[in-house]
């Protein structure tokens, strides 16, 4: 028996896919303005413990680290605390009309949401080696934010560590497990894990994975759909949900 299912087909991912630097409020603020209502981000932990925004496990790519925190300093995220963390600039790599961005927390994003009416899919992106711990603590700060809200975000990974670490702290929770390629056993972890959905590479949706998952009661969801042909044939097989970049293309009401 499927659940019934809350959320809008369509995701902006990251906050505004690249339309705006990748899981900072400004992305959020720009999705909204496309007219999205729900939202994916990834989530990770400071040092001390502080669920913050960041997709990679480095934080190169998309902050000022190496100038803020010198050359010497680790390159991962998860090795600095939140204090160190909260002096970086997370917008300008992306155009100089973001400098000055900072990396969100997870409760700044809840409550952007909270405060808007929007939908929250929170990926679990755990440092390596800090799945469970991540799962939990990510758990527990959304159980806090959304307690007697009736629509709570939907917590999503890659890994069944993190999920399962989410189900020990707040089995209340929706969980979808992530998954790239349909690896062994897949389906069981998910039913096992009591997941709701599975979030797939959208190419590997066909009319008899569809078939199968929703003979689990699971949802169907994609990632990263940004071209028009594949979001007409994942609408087409009846899937749930869309994740997108090109919230520039895809008007969210249809
Ligand atoms: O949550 C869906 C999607 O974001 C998973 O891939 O690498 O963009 O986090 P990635
Ligand atoms: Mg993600």
């Amino acid at each position: 028996m499927t659940a019934p299912w809350p959320y809008p087909r369509w995701i902006a991912h990251r906050g505004a896919g690249k339309l705006a630097p990748e899981n900072t409020l400004a992305a959020f603020r720009l999705g909204a303005q496309h007219g999205y209502r729900m939202f994916e981000c990834d989530a990770k932990l400071s040092s001390d413990g502080v669920p913050f925004l960041m997709h990679d496990a480095t934080l190169a790519r998309t902050t000022n680290a190496a100038k803020v925190l010198g050359a010497g300093a680790s390159p991962t995220g998860g090795d600095h605390s939140w204090a160190a963390l909260a002096q970086l600039d997370a917008g300008h790599w992306h155009a100089r009309q973001y400098a000055g961005e900072p990396l969100p927390t997870l409760d700044n994003i809840a409550h952007f949401c909270l405060a808007n009416g929007y939908f929250l899919n929170i990926e679990i992106k755990p440092t390596p080696g800090h799945e469970a711990t991540t799962g939990r603590v990510v758990a527990e700060h959304a159980a806090r934010l959304w307690r007697g809200q009736a629509v709570p975000p939907l917590l999503s990974s890659f890994q069944p560590e993190a999920l399962a670490g989410a189900q020990a702290t707040a089995a209340h929770l929706p969980r979808a497990l992530l998954v790239d390629t349909l690896w062994d056993g897949c389906l069981d972890v998910a039913r096992q894990l009591g997941c709701v959905a599975l979030v797939c590479n959208h190419a590997l949706w066909d009319a008899a994975l569809v078939h199968k998952v929703q003979g689990l009661g699971l949802r169907c969801l994609s990632y990263t759909v940004n071209d028009e042909w594949a979001a007409q044939r994942l609408i087409a097989l009846g899937t749930d949900g869309i994740i997108t970049d090109r919230v520039d293309l895809f008007s969210p009401a249809g």
